[in-house]
């Protein structure tokens, strides 16, 4: 599958970026910045410059089968780039993927984007933008797939999760990058995860298996 990764330079989208390569997929790594192209290549994605504040077709004229969006302004920015990358450049990277037939789309959202008005006040545009991005994509005609994942964390990857549609015990609400990634991939090809909203944590069971039993 040709797989476009938006975020592809972020912490979950280099893993993203060297599973997809791993498992042979073709991967159009969209960056924004010419410093970053010779570590992607490294990685095995293609690179491609582009900005979701700006303009996408770089990234599109490529025609990816597949999206995956693991992009974010991140924790030290304002309201303003929650609203300009979390939000808008979700909903631009959906119309873009509708717009260039590119039917599959795996959002990496969070735990929690369905109680926007239970998040404390300073993560509030936080949970608004990824809630509405979410409801955006769903109302879509694309086979989408949003992970919810719980707080990440630079632990090494177990290769196993509790991935549910509503998980019961939350826990410590935890899980790894490295794993949120691999369930990313994982869940690409599979038929069972499409219009299905996956919350994600640390668990026991191995990925596949758990994303399969959804
Ligand atoms: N932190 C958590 O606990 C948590 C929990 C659940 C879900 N999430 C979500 O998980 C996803 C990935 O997390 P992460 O830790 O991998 O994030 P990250 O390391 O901050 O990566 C985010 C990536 O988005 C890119 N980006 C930002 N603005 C952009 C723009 N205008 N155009 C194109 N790319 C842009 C950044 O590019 P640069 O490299 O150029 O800066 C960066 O590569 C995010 O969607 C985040 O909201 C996070």
């Amino acid at each position: 599958m040709k797989v476009l990764v938006i975020g592809s330079h972020g912490q979950i989208g280099k893993k993203i970026t060297a599973k997809l390569h791993k498992e042979n997929h073709e991967v159009l790594a969209m960056v924004r910045n010419e410093a970053q192209v010779e570590e992607m290549e490294k990685l095995g994605g293609k690179a491609i410059i582009a900005d979701l504040e700006g303009d996408l077709s770089p990234a599109f004229n490529e025609k990816p089968d597949a999206v995956i969006f693991t992009a974010g302004s991140g924790a030290h920015t304002g309201k303003d780039k929650t609203m300009s990358v979390d939000l808008q450049g979700a909903l631009k990277s959906i119309d873009e993927s509708v717009k260039h037939g590119a039917s599959r789309f795996v959002m990496i959202s969070a735990l929690g984007a369905n109680n926007a008005e239970q998040a404390p006040d300073s993560m509030r545009p936080y949970f608004v933008a990824k809630s509405e991005a979410d409801q955006y994509l769903v109302q879509s005609e694309l086979d989408y797939t949003i992970l919810r994942p719980g707080r990440l964390t630079d632990n090494a990857g177990k290769g196993s999760v509790n991935a549910s549609e509503s998980i019961e015990d939350y826990g410590n609400r935890e899980i790894s990058r490295d794993d949120v990634a691999t369930a990313a991939v994982a869940l690409l090809g599979m038929r069972n995860t499409h219009k299905k909203v996956i919350e994600l944590l640390e668990g026991n069971t191995p990925v596949h298996d758990a994303l399969q039993a959804i």
